[in-house]
């Protein structure tokens, strides 16, 4: 018996759980994806799907048992502690993947990836969905879609603009799950639970600012595409009026923010 799973946006109504086995849309280069994963647990990383096929376009993965946050999200995915924990899950991966050599040829995503590229597989889609919980604490990551090489501090950046999360506090208002979050001291916790380095928390803010341009060209696609859908809750969030604020707030506040990540 299929159970349709909901979560996500890009595949929507197509990933399905049957029994352990977790079906869905698989990309071009899966089964490059399939080998890095599969790597993982060799190199201490033991919270992603496991790859079981891949045919006819799909791919099956084991399923990771735990619980994900879905909106509106649950108070307890956004307490301090699942924060921190996402950071300490954040860290383990970064230190299996920087172990795993970079395979050559592969046409990794161009969607998410680190604009300057690098040298470490990152997973590039650290969004609230992707990241399954096991009492209380960040235990794996799946959806791998989007991975592509990058520099470390990618996915802390695009964990931090979805998990603190970097928003300004008039878009945040109009997402009950993100009221009364204190961003500022929030930062902090993720790179705390990270093991964040000096000279790292000093790139932090100008990486999460290069996030957000990738994410308004990936809104200026969609819209240009005509995903309608897309552009009614676009608009519903701000329309381009929100980027702008965000983007101003990001610059406006960057050194509170780097205040509260050194001091
Ligand atoms: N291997 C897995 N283990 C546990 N849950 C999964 C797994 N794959 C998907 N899910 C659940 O299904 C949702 C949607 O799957 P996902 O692969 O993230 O789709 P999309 O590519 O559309 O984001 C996830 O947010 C999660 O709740
Ligand atoms: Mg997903």
């Amino acid at each position: 018996m299929d159970e349709v799973l909901s979560g996500g946006i890009t595949n929507a109504g197509a990933v399905v759980r049957r029994g352990e086995i977790v079906d869905r849309p698989a990309q071009a280069h899966a089964a490059a994806i399939h080998r890095f994963l599969e790597a993982l647990p060799e190199h201490g990383f033991s919270g992603a799907p496991q790859p079981v096929g891949l045919r006819g376009g799909r791919e099956q993965l084991t399923f990771v048992s735990g619980e994900v946050a879905l909106l509106p999200y649950p108070a307890w995915s956004m307490t301090d502690a699942a924060l921190r924990s996402v950071g300490v899950l954040l860290r383990r991966f970064r230190e299996a993947s920087s172990a795993i050599p970079l395979e050559p040829g592969v046409r990794w995503a161009t969607d998410w990836a680190d604009p300057r590229g690098g040298t470490v597989l990152c997973h590039s889609d650290v969004c609230v969905e992707n990241v399954v919980f096991r009492d209380g604490e960040a235990y794996g990551l799946i959806d791998f879609d989007m991975a592509a090489p990058g520099r470390p501090l990618w996915d802390v950046a695009m964990a931090a603009r979805y998990w603190v999360p970097m928003l300004d506090p008039e878009t945040a208002a109009r997402f009950p799950s993100y009221v009364g979050l204190d961003s500022v001291r929030r930062l902090r916790i993720l790179a705390d639970g990270y093991g964040m380095s000096a000279e790292d928390r000093t790139q932090l803010l100008s990486v999460v600012e290069e996030v957000v341009v990738l994410e308004r060209a990936d809104y200026a696609a969609r819209v240009k595409a005509g995903d309608a859908a897309f552009v009614k809750a676009f608009h519903d969030h701000g329309g381009w009026a929100a980027c702008d604020r965000l983007q101003a707030w990001l610059a406006d506040q960057s050194a509170t923010f780097l205040a509260a990540l050194i001091q």
